[in-house]
C-alpha cells in the first residue's frame, strides 16, 4: 500500500522522530493537532527535504463529537465563559500548593487564549487549515483520532489520491469507520499513551481483523519491541503503530525532566485521566494526576473546556520543571503507555526501529522451531 521495507508506523509530534522512522524503511507520522497551520507548513517541508521521496503521514484530530459540535463549533471566548469557576480556583490553588511561578510577561498564556474568537482547539473548525496545508503537501496518509474523519476530510483526501486512517478502541468504531470509507485502520487497545478506549490490544486486534474485511489493520497499544510486533502480527495486524517508544528516542522533543521519568517508570506507572484534555488519556502518574484524582477535586470538564483551563497551567509546570526538587518537578506529567516500563534507555530513534526487526525476527524462528520440533 506504501512502499515501505517494515510495517513500522511512528506516531510522533516530532518531526526528527517522524523523518528518521520513514528514512529507516518503515512511516512516520506527524502529530500535527498542536501545530499552528505556519509551524505545520514548515515542519512538513524540512520532513519532505529530508525523506527525499519517501512516505510519510500526517495526523490531525478532528473529533467527532466535542462541545458546539452540534451547533457548527464554539469560538475561544464562548468556551472561556463555560469554565466554571470552581475549576478555576482548583487549578490557581494548585499551583500556589506546589509553588509553580506564572509565565513571564512576553509569553503571559499558554498555547490557548480565551481572550479571542479563534476556532476551539480540538474541533473541524480549528483543524481544516491543517489539512489543506498537508494536502498542498505530499503526505501518503492523513489520520484522524477520536472518531471517524468527517466526510469532508475523506472526500478531499481521496480526491487529492492520498489515502485516509483511522485510530479505532473498538470493533464497532473500526465498522464505522470502514463504511466512511477510511483505508486503514489502527486498533489502538487499552494499553497505549494518549486518548485510548478499555478494550486491550490482545482482544482488540482479532476483533477488529474479523470486522474491517478486507482493510488492512495495524496494531496499536502496549507495541515497544520486536515480540509485541510478531504476536499483533500474529493477531492478524498488518503491521504496528506505535507512539510511546519514541518519547525516550535522542530525538523526541520530549521534556528532559519527563524523559528522566519515563526512563525509571514500570509499567504501573501510568493512568487513564481525563485531567488533560477532558477525554480518558493515558499520561504518565506524577503530583498531578494524583491532584486530579482526589475525590475533594472537582472532576475535569469535557472537551475542549479541560484542555483549555489546564493549558496555561501546564505550560508553568513545564517552565519551571527543570528546577530540582520543585513543585513543577513533581507535577511535571505526558502522555505515555504501558509500555514505559521496557523504555529503560535512550536510543536513535533509527535505532528503535533496527532493534524492533531483529527481535521480530528472532520472535518468529522461536516460534517456527516450536512448531517444526
Ligand atoms: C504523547 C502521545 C500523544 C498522542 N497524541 C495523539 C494524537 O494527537 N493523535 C492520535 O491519533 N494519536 C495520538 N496518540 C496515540 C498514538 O497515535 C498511538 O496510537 C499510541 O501511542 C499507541 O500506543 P503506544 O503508546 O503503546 O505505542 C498519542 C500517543 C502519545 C504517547
Amino acid at each position: 500500500m506504501f512502499g515501505i521495507d517494515v510495517p513500522i508506523f511512528a506516531f510522533s509530534h516530532c518531526r526528527d522522530v517522524v523523518a528518521a522512522v520513514t528514512k529507516a524503511g518503515g512511516l512516520g507520522v506527524l502529530g500535527a493537532v498542536a501545530h499552528s497551520p505556519r509551524q505545520l507548513e514548515i515542519d512538513l517541508d524540512w520532513i519532505e527535504e529530508e525523506v527525499g521521496g519517501r512516505p510519510y503521514g500526517v495526523d490531525l484530530i478532528v473529533p467527532a463529537k466535542y462541545a458546539g459540535s452540534d451547533d457548527g463549533g464554539l469560538s475561544m471566548s464562548d468556551i472561556g465563559a463555560m469554565i466554571p469557576d470552581d475549576h478555576r480556583k482548583f487549578v490557581d490553588d494548585l499551583l500556589t500548593k506546589y509553588d509553580v511561578p506564572p509565565l513571564d510577561d512576553e509569553r503571559a498564556t499558554g498555547q490557548f487564549s480565551t481572550k479571542n474568537d479563534a476556532a476551539a482547539p480540538f474541533s473541524a473548525d480549528s483543524q481544516a487549515p491543517n489539512l489543506d496545508i498537508s494536502l498542498a503537501h505530499d503526505p501518503a496518509i492523513l489520520v484522524n483520532a477520536l472518531g471517524p474523519p468527517p466526510q469532508f476530510m475523506i472526500d478531499k483526501v481521496r480526491a487529492a489520491g492520498r489515502r485516509t486512517g483511522a485510530l479505532a478502541g473498538k470493533a464497532q468504531h473500526a465498522e464505522r469507520h470502514v463504511n466512511a470509507g477510511v483505508d486503514l485502520i489502527i486498533a489502538q487497545g487499552y494499553e497505549a499513551g494518549g486518548h485510548t478506549g478499555d478494550v486491550g490490544t490482545m482482544v482488540l486486534i482479532p476483533e477488529v481483523v474479523d470486522a474491517v474485511g478486507d482493510t488492512p489493520v495495524l496494531g496499536a497499544g502496549g507495541i515497544g519491541g520486536g515480540r509485541q510486533m510478531a504476536a499483533a502480527m500474529a493477531l492478524g495486524a498488518q503491521g504496528v503503530w506505535c507512539g510511546s517508544v519514541w518519547l525516550t528516542t535522542e530525538e523526541a522533543e520530549t521534556h528532559p525532566v519527563v524523559k528522566e521519568k519515563m526512563l525509571v517508570a514500570t509499567s504501573s506507572d501510568t493512568i487513564r485521566s481525563r485531567s488533560r484534555t477532558g477525554k480518558p488519556a493515558r499520561q504518565l502518574k506524577s503530583s498531578w494526576t494524583e491532584e486530579w484524582e482526589n475525590p475533594q477535586t472537582p472532576m475535569p470538564l469535557g472537551m475542549p473546556m479541560q484542555p483549555i483551563l489546564v493549558d496555561e497551567a501546564l505550560s508553568r509546570i513545564s517552565r519551571a520543571a527543570h528546577r530540582d526538587g520543585s513543585g513543577a518537578e513533581k507535577l511535571a506529567n505526558y502522555f505515555v503507555g504501558q509500555i514505559v516500563g521496557s523504555m529503560n534507555k535512550s536510543k536513535p530513534a533509527t535505532q528503535v526501529v533496527y532493534d524492533m526487526i531483529d527481535e521480530f525476527i528472532e520472535a518468529n524462528e522461536r516460534l517456527n522451531s516450536q512448531i517444526n520440533g
